[in-house]
């Protein structure tokens, strides 16, 4: 009985298209892009508010987990769809790639701000892991549709 639910199980998967494979991951990414979108307006409310930086090391900490991961959220044939990935991804991968790494390399300089508790320094730091977040947009993201 178990292999026979396990066959059923491979035939289902066999059975889903490509195309439902990467409706899926677009959904996976998209939310995950929210919830950085979601932590980024968290630490803009404690340096705004001037408050402590330190307990924003955590949060920091979450979001270079997930840019690490992002490249794989991109495999190829997930442009199509309910999407705002730009084909520049997959002709410019290695740039793609680039702009990954200067996100992970922009928020562990935010990460040792945060954690030095100084506020001006943290700041900054945000401001320039936002400019970042916008290098990857301006070449690889497309217009809401
Ligand atoms: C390496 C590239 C890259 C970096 C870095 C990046 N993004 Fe994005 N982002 C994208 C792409 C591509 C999309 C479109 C994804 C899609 O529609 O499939 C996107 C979409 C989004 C969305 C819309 C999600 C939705 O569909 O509702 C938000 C919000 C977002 N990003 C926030 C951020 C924030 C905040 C940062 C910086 C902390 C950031 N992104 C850094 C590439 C990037």
């Amino acid at each position: 009985m178990k292999s026979g639910m396990m066959a059923g199980v491979a035939m289902v998967l066999l059975g889903m298209t490509g195309a439902a494979v990467a409706q899926d991951v677009i959904a996976q990414r998209r939310e995950g892009l929210r919830g950085m979108g979601r932590q980024m307006e968290a630490i803009k409310a404690v340096t705004d508010a001037r408050g402590d930086t330190r307990p924003l090391v955590e949060r920091v900490d979450a979001m270079i987990a997930f840019y690490r991961g992002l490249p794989a959220l991109f495999p190829a044939g997930s442009g199509t769809g309910q999407t705002r990935a730009l084909p520049t991804i997959w002709s410019d991968w290695a740039g793609f790639e680039q702009a990954n790494t200067n996100m992970v390399t922009a928020l562990g300089a935010l990460r040792t701000a945060a954690a030095s508790g100084d506020v001006a320094a943290t700041t900054a730091a945000f401001g320039q892991a936002g400019a970042t977040c916008g290098g990857c947009h301006r070449p690889f993201r497309g217009p809401a549709r």
